[in-house]
């Protein structure tokens, strides 16, 4: 079940570069009915029927079973029987096209450009879910996944590394790129400024245990979670991972980088879904947390990651590449958000929103998956077994 949110709720919701601010929660209305999967009855407590292994607290995070949210466990296995490593995907032709004259100028440009801002966003999601969110969260089973998670944002650090080194890229120039553009730092400032502050209440809890959270830091922990699950990865990430390099790869160019892109991100959609799993429990517990204003601020949020994105996309396309524009990305960046949206039982971000690439689901999906466009994941498959044309 989710969410009931009135579509009004997004009225007046100021617009791009608005302050992602929200008020404290102490009078506003209670706007969230939600439940999301039970536990099983024996992890309740007899007092109040809340799980035994609340997100926040009352969990003993060392005992791994019996599981009271079994899908963290279920999705780990899925995770690890998905295994790949880049060594098994060639971008030999990849570096054959580098060292030839077969492309523009601005082709290279958009390519160092995505390289260079997804080498940062892993490294930083990594650091995130590592340093941040285990920390922040109890029960041992989705402290597990989320170990898995970080894991696999190394192994997706490392298939740009391979790509990079492979194709003789300059390390210190895409490495400090973000830097260096500011379409890029201001996306990796935002990410590090709302951990931060997800990040207090993380410290509140280690060095003060005594105390119980306040709403407002509850909500700057959920707001972190939101932001890196179903912005940083569910529409940053899915952008830059299926967007103009794939279609380039439709052309030709780049397939081998395009290849890794896809595996990447087929992790990043199983991320995303245990994202939207967590956010959902986590209102479920903590539904103080849905005040109007805080759900306002969710709309800014995703609001401004569209900002950013159209902002950073104009700089790595400035005018269309192979029927690819800056344009269409974005609104289908914004068909996006308003899934994540849904997904968390919120109303539309944007009225209308359309995507724009009929292509995506066929050029990075699995041939067996049920919907690329997320109603469950891939395939899975055992053993690292990595063709997907079967
Ligand atoms: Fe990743
Ligand atoms: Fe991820």
């Amino acid at each position: 079940m989710r969410l009931a949110l009135s579509k009004r709720l997004w009225a007046g919701i100021p617009t791009e570069g608005s302050s992602l601010d929200y008020m404290p929660a102490h009078h506003a209305d209670r706007v969230v009915k939600c439940v999301v999967m039970d536990a099983p009855a024996h992890l309740h407590t007899f007092e109040t029927g809340a799980p035994m292994k609340q997100l926040l607290g009352n969990t003993d995070s060392l005992q791994l079973f019996p599981l009271a949210y079994p899908w963290a466990w279920d999705m780990y296995l899925e995770n690890m029987d998905n295994h790949w490593t880049p060594r098994e995907i060639s971008v030999a032709n990849d570096v054959a096209l580098w060292r030839s004259d077969r492309l523009s100028e601005q082709e290279r440009h958009l390519f160092l450009s995505v390289m260079a801002q997804l080498t940062t966003f892993d490294v930083q999601r990594g650091d995130e879910s590592a340093e941040s969110l285990q920390g922040i969260i109890d029960p041992p089973e989705i402290k597990h996944y989320l170990k898995r998670l970080a894991d696999e944002e190394a192994l997706h650090t490392w298939a740009y590394q391979f790509i990079i080194e492979n194709m003789g890229l300059d390390p210190e120039d895409i490495y400090s790129r973000y830097a260096r553009v500011p379409e890029m730092k201001a996306r990796v400032d935002l990410a590090t400024e709302l951990s931060s502050r997800a990040k207090r209440a993380w410290a509140k809890r280690v060095f003060t245990p005594e105390a119980a959270l306040s709403v407002r830091e509850k909500q700057e922990i959920l707001f972190a979670i939101i932001f890196w699950f179903l912005c940083f990865e569910g529409i940053w990430f899915v952008m830059g991972l299926s967007g103009p390099i794939q279609n380039l790869a439709r052309h030709g160019k780049f397939t081998g980088a395009a290849e890794q892109f896809q595996y990447i991100l087929r992790d990043e959609f199983q991320h995303i879904r245990f994202g939207i799993h967590l956010i959902n429990v986590y209102i479920e517990q903590y539904p103080e947390c849905m005040s109007t204003s805080f759900v306002m601020a969710i709309g800014r949020l995703f609001q401004e990651t569209i900002r950013l994105e159209d902002n950073y996309m104009r700089h790595c396309l400035p005018s269309p590449i192979v029927g690819y524009n800056a344009d269409d990305h974005i609104e289908t960046a914004k068909w996006y958000a308003n899934q994540r949206a849904n997904s968390i039982g919120l109303a539309p971000v944007y009225q209308r929103a359309e995507h724009r690439f009929p292509w995506m689901s066929e050029q990075v999906s699995m041939r067996k998956e049920k919907n690329f466009f997320e109603t469950r994941p891939t395939e899975y498959r055992t053993g690292g077994a990595l063709s997907w044309d079967d």
